[in-house]
């Protein structure tokens, strides 16, 4: 955590909860989030539920009084057309989220994402007036061949190629180890930094130094009210992109604080 950039802490709900649950836990989110310090808060529920969450955060007066934002999971790289089961940057938009996951790593593993896809997306992201979440992250095999920064690097210059300065100083980057997702196998602190701080310079060499030092990273990744902490006292972590923990709201909330 930098005290020159404010921390972000987003849930991941993936393909988790129903309508009513979806509500009852942004019910309680929003309910707590102002005990949660100086850090923005995001939620990420499956897209059918979006309308869902935000008419449970009061977005559709156009403002969150909780203060707890909307995103997306992912998102076409087209504004309209024949794109059977996909969703429009612009649509995300419409309903009032303000950021949008892109290129989590079951994205890429699960749905053939490569970095160009993602770069497409997250030019479209952008031009839709969202903040894009872009994740990047080595799996296990990559870190125990000694891969690891090759991988992020080839992740991180490839995804964000050709967005200008001016847009990659709003972006959002999550380094998110494929290894520690969903397995309760949380990166070390120094492991996560390290990486954070290999992301904030190519970030640089993508921007410049000072623009990268506005850039926010977070760690994803197993991350828990108990591991919080730590991660966020390492200087380049800037948030959290969380998991399971999100689906808790007291877990969601703990992490937050933690950032806060
Ligand atoms: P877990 O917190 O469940 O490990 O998931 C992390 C993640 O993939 C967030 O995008």
């Amino acid at each position: 955590m930098s005290t020159r950039r404010k921390s972000i802490v987003a849930g991941n709900w993936k393909m988790n909860l129903d309508a009513a649950k979806a509500r009852s836990l942004t019910e309680a989110i929003a309910a707590g989030a102002k005990q949660t310090g100086s850090v923005d808060l995001v939620l990420c529920p499956p897209a059918l539920y979006a309308t869902t969450v935000a008419a449970a955060l009061g977005l559709a007066a156009g403002v969150a009084p909780s203060g707890v934002a909307l995103g997306g999971q992912n998102a076409h790289d087209k504004e309209s057309g024949a794109f059977t089961g996909e969703v429009a940057p612009g649509m995300l938009r419409d309903i009032g989220s303000r950021y949008c996951i892109l290129g989590h790593s079951e994205r890429r593993t699960l749905f053939g994402e490569t970095d160009a896809t993602v770069n497409a997306k997250v030019k479209a992201v952008l031009a839709a007036g969202l903040t894009p979440i872009v994740c990047v992250g080595e799996s296990l095999a990559e870190r125990e061949s000694g891969r690891t920064e090759a991988v992020v690097t080839e992740q991180v210059l490839g995804s964000l190629a050709g967005i200008p300065a001016d847009d990659l100083a709003t972006i959002v980057v999550a380094y998110e180890p494929v290894w520690a997702i969903g397995t309760g196998k949380v990166a070390t602190p120094q492991q996560a930094q390290d990486v954070h701080a290999l992301v904030r310079a190519l970030l640089g060499r993508l921007s410049s130094p000072t623009v990268a030092d506005t850039i926010r990273i977070q760690y994803g990744g197993s991350v828990k009210p108990d591991n919080a902490a730590e991660l966020a006292a390492c200087p380049d972590i800037d948030g959290a992109l969380v998991g399971g923990a999100s689906l808790k709201a007291d877990d969601f909330l703990a992490i937050a604080k933690a950032f806060g």
